[in-house]
């Protein structure tokens, strides 16, 4: 990617109306990131994590202030435009993994190429190759419900990858899983962003964001940086 630093945030604030009042949820957010980063946001629940996971995902956008991604103002947009980004440039990974349970582990991972018209051979190879790529390849015929826990998200996570985003996104991605199978989805994260791919990964357990490079925090929709972690 030519420009390095594809993202930035700049005095982002979030109001969702409560009753007759509105919740002041993101505070003057600056945030900057650069391509092939590996970044976590660390706060306790409630503190804003996925209202900010919307915004940079484009799922919602800010109440004021402006969001910069790979040169696109993204207030400007419409949702149609909106729609188009998050369907290119972000690759979504949730708490739960999301998986459609009436389709195989290849199927599900096809889907985002359906969406984007790319025809069924192609489709085919690039869903096998991601699922190689996270481990999978004796497991592209089996359903959700054959899977283990992590094994679903390893789905999940080649079903984010195969449009090849500009930008992994996960919100609480281990959150469901148990430890050993949480840390094999964390080495999974290192060598996605070794290889070059930018993550961002939201949570709210400080073990799980020190696998990142760099950490910021958020309390109370404050976000302040953390510095680098020992992994950098
Ligand atoms: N759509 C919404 N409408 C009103 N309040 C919301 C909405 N979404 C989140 N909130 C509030 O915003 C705050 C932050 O929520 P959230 O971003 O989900 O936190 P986290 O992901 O860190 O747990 C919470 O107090 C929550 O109740
Ligand atoms: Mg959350």
């Amino acid at each position: 990617m030519s420009n390095s630093e594809f993202f930035r945030m700049t005095d982002v604030n979030k109001f969702y109306p409560m009753g007759e009042e509105q919740a002041h949820i993101l505070k003057n957010v600056n945030l900057k990131i650069e391509a092939g980063e590996y970044l976590s946001v660390l706060g306790p629940s409630g503190s804003g994590k996925s209202t900010l996971m919307n915004i940079i995902g484009c799922l919602d956008t800010a109440t004021s202030g402006k969001y910069i991604l790979e040169g696109q103002e993204i207030e400007e947009l419409t949702e149609v435009e909106l729609a188009q980004i998050r369907s290119s440039k972000i690759g979504f990974i949730f708490q739960n993994s999301q998986l459609l349970p009436r389709l195989t582990a290849q199927k599900n991972v096809e889907m985002p190429l359906i969406y984007a018209g790319v025809p069924p051979r192609e489709r085919k190879r690039r869903a096998c190759e991601m699922l190689e790529r996270v481990g999978l390849s004796d497991r592209m015929q089996h359903y959700p419900n054959q899977l283990s826990g992590g094994q679903q998200q390893r789905v999940a996570i080649a079903r984010a990858l195969v449009g090849n985003p500009s930008i992994l996104l996960a919100d609480e991605p281990t959150g469901a899983l148990d430890q050993k199978t949480g840390r094999q989805v964390m080495a999974l994260f290192q060598e996605l962003n070794r290889e070059g791919r930018t993550v961002v990964m939201i949570t709210h357990d400080m073990n799980i964001a020190a696998y990142a490079r760099r950490v910021v925090h958020i309390i109370d929709g404050v976000l302040t940086e953390g510095g680098e972690t020992k992994d950098a």
